[in-house]
């Protein structure tokens, strides 16, 4: 029985690191496939550094690139690989590129396909994560929805009840149990000259907003007022495609915001669970920031994360800076009290459980 776990950006490395652990503790064949989707150090190597992640089996280092030609480097690697090392299941996580070519490229080789973070919706189909959840979903052979919300999404467009398996998210025990050795690594809101609660954690790199300089420079402005308003200085570790972005827009930063470099994640842990809040347009910030009882301000227009705002942790504001600044207004004043809607600890084991049984049965 052999697993390929493939992965290639940060939150994937995160995600899938429960699940690794899991091969790992009962002792089971698998080969960690990188496709080089990020490669930067703080990118990458600093994730499975601080996850204490083996090497991966292989990195394909496909690097940067247009959807297209990135997509399409990655399937013709990973079906190379999966034809010489031949898995029996290749699992997937979440709606990068990389989930995209896992995902196709496993399901016309006949292998068993499973896609962790199933069922997530933003019904956006202008974003490039939404087309990719999509279609792994649709060539799917094993759906580890995280909720019964994601479920729901799943049987709306139709897919098999015997696909879909509700799990929770892995990201509940990336958090868990990594806080506890980020809390003895360091004081990173020390080094940073960070004092818990009197600042706010600002990410941003999704293309819909760091590639458009009015919603870019939207933010900026909205950022810069709640600056002002709440006199809290903004700390904002800068993913590579915001700061090129920023440079190539000329767009300067305002006076209480101050960009630092990607965070490694036992940082950037101790920096979000100590901010008054998050600002942000990130998937996992949403979730993170609501397990960890931190308030969150959501920079889109939409969420495939509806949970987090059901129980209050939550909303969606989109650029508009007095949208932004009322956001914050209405959530600084929270601080957790909610439940966590992302499910129980143990997702990673629950899937390795139901990988193992549907391949015993053939
Ligand atoms: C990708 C995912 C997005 C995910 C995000 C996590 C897709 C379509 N997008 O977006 O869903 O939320 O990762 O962070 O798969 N760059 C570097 N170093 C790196 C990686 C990227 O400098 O290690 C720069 C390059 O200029 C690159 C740009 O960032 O062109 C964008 O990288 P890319 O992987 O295409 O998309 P992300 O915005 O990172
Ligand atoms: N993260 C990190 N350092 C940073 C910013 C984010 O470790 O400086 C982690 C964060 O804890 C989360 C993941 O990266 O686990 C989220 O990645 P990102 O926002 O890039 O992607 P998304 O979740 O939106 O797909």
């Amino acid at each position: 029985m052999r697993f390929s776990v493939v992965l290639g950006t940060r939150p994937e490395i995160v995600k899938m690191s429960p699940i690794v652990r899991e091969l790992q503790r009962r002792g089971l064949d698998f080969a960690l496939v990188h496709t080089g989707q990020h490669y930067s150090y703080e990118m990458d190597r600093v994730f499975f550094r601080d996850l204490e992640l083996p090497e991966p089996t292989i990195n394909l280092e496909v690097g940067s690139g247009a959807h297209g030609a990135q997509t399409g480097k990655m399937l013709a690697g990973l079906e190379r690989f999966f034809q010489e090392s031949k898995p029996d299941v290749v699992l997937v996580q979440g709606d990068t590129n990389t989930v995209l070519a896992g995902a196709l490229a496993a399901v016309k080789l006949g292998i068993l396909v499973g896609h962790v973070e199933a069922g997530l919706r933003s019904f956006d189909r202008t974003m490039p994560e939404e087309i990719n959840r999509v279609m792994a979903d649709h060539v799917s052979d094993l759906l580890f929805a995280p909720t019964e919300v994601s479920a729901g999404n799943l049987r709306a467009e139709g897919l098999p009840e015997e696909r879909i398996h509700v799990t929770g998210n892995t990201i509940v025990d990336a958090v868990r149990e990594n806080l506890e050795i980020a809390a003895g690594k360091g004081d990173t809101l020390g080094a940073l000259g960070l004092r818990e609660g009197g600042y706010i954690l600002t990410t941003l790199h999704r293309q819909e907003n760091v590639d458009s300089r009015d919603r870019l420079a939207n933010i900026l402005v909205g950022l810069e007022r709640v600056g002002t308003e709440t006199g809290l200085e903004i700390i904002w570790p800068m993913h590579p495609r915001a700061k090129k972005n920023l440079e190539t827009f000329g767009l300067e930063l305002p006076s209480r915001v101050r960009a630092v470099n990607p965070l490694g994640f036992l940082e950037f842990l101790q920096v979000e669970g100590a901010a008054a809040l998050a600002l942000t347009d990130s998937g996992g910030v949403q979730e993170e920031s609501c397990i960890l009882g931190v308030p969150c301000v959501t920079l889109r227009d939409n969420t495939e994360r509806p949970e987090t705002v059901k129980v209050g942790a939550n909303v969606v504001v989109g650029t508009d800076p007095s949208r932004i600044v009322e956001g914050v207004r209405s959530m600084l004043p929270r601080r957790g009290g909610w439940a966590c809607p992302l499910g129980e600890s143990g997702a990673g084991g629950r899937i390795v459980d139901i990988c193992l049984g549907r391949t015993n049965r053939g």
